[in-house]
């Protein structure tokens, strides 16, 4: 079963019944606030997620992710949560600095 743990959210655990899944769909089906600036529709970096491990356990990267590698505003070890999809297994990801809200808490 897929599993995602956010680091610096209190090592939060997601589980996931399903595979292929969208890793923004999982964080706020288990209701914890992430940035998503566009929708969701791959046109911004705000629900970036930087990858810790489990990155081989995603789905390819898109050609909008590709976009914005290409503009250096992707780095290698991020990717998109709106594009990237979790088919199985650990995702240890961490919310980017400038994405964390300030109403909430985070750990290190
Ligand atoms: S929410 Fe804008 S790119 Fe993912």
């Amino acid at each position: 079963m897929p599993r995602i743990v956010i680091q610096n959210l209190f090592n939060r655990e997601i589980n996931s019944k399903a595979a292929d899944r969208k890793v923004i769909e999982l964080i706020h089906e288990n209701g914890i606030d992430w940035m998503h600036a566009c929708g969701k529709k791959g046109r911004c970096t705000t629900c970036k997620i930087i990858l810790v491990q489990g990155e081989e356990n995603l789905s390819p990267r898109t050609s909008a992710e590709e976009k914005f590698a290409k503009l250096g505003r992707l780095k290698s070890n991020e990717r998109l949560s709106c594009q990237a999809r979790l088919s199985k297994g650990d995702l240890i990801v961490r919310v980017a600095e400038i994405n964390k809200f300030p109403h909430l808490e985070y750990s290190n």
